[in-house]
């Protein structure tokens, strides 16, 4: 499939549109978490072509802060830049909005994503300890380290 970043669109998922679950579950593989939060949630899709190449979920925490719930794209369309493209979009949508601040979890194991976050400018603000232990019934184990623990990263928007 062939990708142009002015093809590129980056828009809310609309009510009446098809659930991408392909993707939502690449994220997070537990369909009823993902489910419970997106009943409360914003979606946000990268489009390409008419195809949906990339999701990010914002879910409000409070008045002022949001949540990166899940954040996937396409497995054969990864490592192309659509990760970069669908944080800074949704970062630039909840600023204008009045959000001061967004924060995401991800695992300890999650090596690419933290880095991809710190990136971003998310820092890490608290750890939840044994979150993947307690909460999915299969040992989960990435770049041969199993994940145990969530790790919160926060971002600030006071300055964007
Ligand atoms: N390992 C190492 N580096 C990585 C990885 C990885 N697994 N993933 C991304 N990166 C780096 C890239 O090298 C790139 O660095 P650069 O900008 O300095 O060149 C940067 O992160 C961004 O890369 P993109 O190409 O924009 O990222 P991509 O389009 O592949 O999207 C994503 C990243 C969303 C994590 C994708 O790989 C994916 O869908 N993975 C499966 C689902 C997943 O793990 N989602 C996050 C779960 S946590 C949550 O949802 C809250």
């Amino acid at each position: 499939m062939s990708l142009s970043f002015n093809n590129l669109k980056f828009t809310k998922l609309e009510d009446d549109q098809i659930t991408p679950y392909d993707l939502l579950l690449l994220a997070d593989p537990l369909k009823e978490l993902v489910d419970e939060y997106l009943e409360h949630s914003d979606i946000f899709i990268a489009i390409n072509n008419d195809d949906i190449i990339g999701i990010i979920v914002l879910y409000p925490l409070s008045a002022v802060s949001v949540e990166i719930k899940n954040l996937a794209v396409k497995p054969e369309l990864q490592g192309k830049g659509i990760g970069n493209y669908l944080i800074e979009n949704a970062v630039k949508v909840a600023h204008t909005k009045g959000i001061k601040s967004i924060c995401i979890g991800t695992a300890n194991s999650s090596i690419g994503q933290l880095y991809l976050y710190q990136k971003h400018g998310f820092e890490i603000t608290e750890i939840k300890r044994n979150f993947f232990i307690d909460n999915y019934p299969e040992i989960i184990m990435e770049n041969g380290i199993q994940a145990k623990h969530m790790l919160v990263l926060t971002r600030q928007l006071d300055n964007i």
